[in-house]
């Protein structure tokens, strides 16, 4: 601590609680902004209108309060500023959160961002000194970072539960269809069968590496960079774990040269948007090709359809197109991050500005294709009859009858392997297939293995073939009412976390708004427990 600004030994700055004469811009021929006293003119209108980010801004004006009010209390527990002028400061910020609550508080163009217009509002409403002493020890290059981060880890729980949601549909749906059996697929040829609950639980199983990875994404966000100030930190004896533990962090990013200048956590969660973005459009997918005519698997429902202007008998599967479609902008939102980074300079860049479009961007698209991909997951219907009648078509459960020949034979599975591509190439000659029990018993024969048209009958089911997968995460109905139950507790695993973390959130916002109402009410910080 710098001797002579410990808490007690300080009197801050003088004339504290008073309202002072400030001589006004016009009066000292300067420019009219917060950094006037160094300009002699304001900013261009071309310039402003190129810098400006107040739509962008518009998301953390909450967050930008909230900041303040913790920087402000953590300012006066630190005897930076007094406590008589923390009250008129948490005033000032008191009043533009109500304005703001009540919709009466928008951002000024001519104000650039969102920090100089809750600086400015707080100057017409306390004054200029109270806002002028806010502003001790942080920079806008903290402050920006601040909020954004404050704004991200919220997006972030939310989109975990839109993505919970969507996981809970599938499983939902995938629960009764144990034994229901389908063709599974390899390079979009059927291969083997598998159950409906086997396919649409591997799309649970993939997302639950996306919930890491936006929990992971929410760990490296949540870290205050609050009080790094414009790169080199501060003479003031400041108290950074107080602001972070106000402002709902779970901790410091302690470097403060190192946050100013970095914008990984963005590209982070645009990396975990683009790898979730990815998994759907893969479900969506799916969607769109097991609806056609040709496969006849599913029915999307009406309601997540749409028609054709000129073929009247058209049903489209728009939502999943978008889905799928809507996966490209993501992608790039994640291009963009990571051209926008690239070479910088360390230290604070204005190009940093343009993180938010592209975070902002992509994290809508995201949260309304999660919305809309589980409202059609919870209303699709399965073709079962269809699906049971196409796997027994196409040899999908040749291989069970090589593993078949393995078991009870005791024949090398090459062999085996040999002796059935045989027999399918020899049915496909005849127009016939494994359905055929007489033509494959004299087929087998052929190639020397006996087998009776009700051993073959049974080997070769389809639903018989699924009942025998018994390797762990198989297809089998055992196997998956297991996993079904794995993924279920996982959800509820990734679902506590999450709550968890929304409620220290809440519980930050708590503290920090229940010390704002003691300060308001005449209470002093000492008596609210800091
Ligand atoms: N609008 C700016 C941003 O988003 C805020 C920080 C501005 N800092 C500065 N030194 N001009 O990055």
């Amino acid at each position: 601590m710098i001797p002579g600004w410990g808490r007690n030994a300080l009197t801050p700055i003088r004339h504290c609680g008073k309202k002072l004469h400030m001589p006004t811009d016009k009066e000292q021929g300067k420019s009219s902004k917060l950094w006037g006293g160094r300009f002699s003119a304001d900013l261009a209108d071309i310039a402003l209108d190129y810098s400006e980010s107040t739509q962008a801004d518009s998301e953390m004006i909450a967050e930008d309060v909230w900041g303040s009010q913790g920087h402000a209390i953590m300012l006066a527990r630190c005897g930076i500023i007094a406590e008589e002028d923390l009250r008129e400061i948490l005033r000032g910020l008191r009043r533009t959160e109500d304005e703001f609550a009540a919709g009466r508080f928008s951002l000024k163009r001519e104000l650039e961002d969102v920090h100089m217009n809750v600086e400015a509002y707080l100057r017409e409403d306390a004054g200029p000194e109270f806002a002028g002493k806010l502003h001790t020890a942080r920079s806008r290059n903290d402050q920006v970072v601040t909020d954004a981060k404050m704004h991200l880890r919220t997006r972030v729980l939310d989109l975990q539960e839109a993505l919970a949601q969507l996981q809970a549909a599938l499983l939902e749906r995938a629960r009764g269809h144990e034994s229901t059996v389908m063709p599974g697929y390899t390079h979009t040829q059927h291969a083997q069968p598998i159950s409906v609950a086997f396919w649409l639980s591997s799309y649970v199983s993939m997302y639950t590496r996306d919930q890491r990875r936006l929990a992971n994404a929410f760990e490296i966000v949540n870290q205050s960079p609050l009080g790094a100030a414009a790169l080199a930190g501060t003479s003031f004896p400041t108290d950074r774990e107080l602001s972070a533990e106000l402002l709902g962090f779970d901790g410091c990013h302690v470097h403060a040269l190192d946050i100013i200048g970095s914008r990984d956590w963005v590209i982070e969660t645009l990396a975990a948007l683009a790898m979730l973005m990815c998994n759907l459009s893969r479900l969506a997918e799916e969607f769109v090709l097991f609806s056609t005519y040709e496969y006849r698997m599913i029915e999307i429902d009406d309601a997540y359809s749409s028609g054709s202007s000129i073929m009247p008998q058209k049903k489209n599967p728009c939502i999943a197109e978008l889905s799928r479609g809507n996966t490209g902008a993501v992608y790039g939102r994640l291009m963009e991050m990571l051209t926008l980074m690239k070479a910088l300079p360390g230290g604070y860049n204005r190009d940093f500005q343009q993180d938010k479009p592209p975070l902002w961007h992509a994290l809508n698209l995201v949260e309304r294709t999660l919305v809309a991909l589980t409202a059609m997951v919870r209303t699709v219907t399965f073709k079962t009859e269809h699906m049971r009648e196409v796997v027994g078509k196409n040899f999908a459960t040749a291989t069970e009858l090589a593993n078949y020949l393995v078991s009870e034979r005791g024949l090398p599975f090459r062999t085996c392997h040999e002796i059935v591509g045989g027999l399918v190439a020899g049915l496909i000659a005849q127009g016939k297939t494994l359905d055929d029990h007489d033509a494959v018993r004299e087929l087998l024969a052929q190639h020397g293995q006996e087998m009776s048209v009700e051993e073959i009958a049974s080997v070769c089911d389809p639903q018989a073939c699924l009942g025998r997968q018994q390797s762990l995460g198989s297809t089998g109905p055992e196997s998956v009412t297991r996993m079904l139950g794995q993924l279920a507790e996982q959800l509820e695993a990734d679902g506590a976390v999450a709550a968890g973390r929304r409620e220290r959130i809440a519980a930050a916002h708590e503290k920090a708004s229940a010390i704002v109402d003691a300060v308001l009410a005449g209470r002093g910080l000492a008596d609210c427990g800091l």
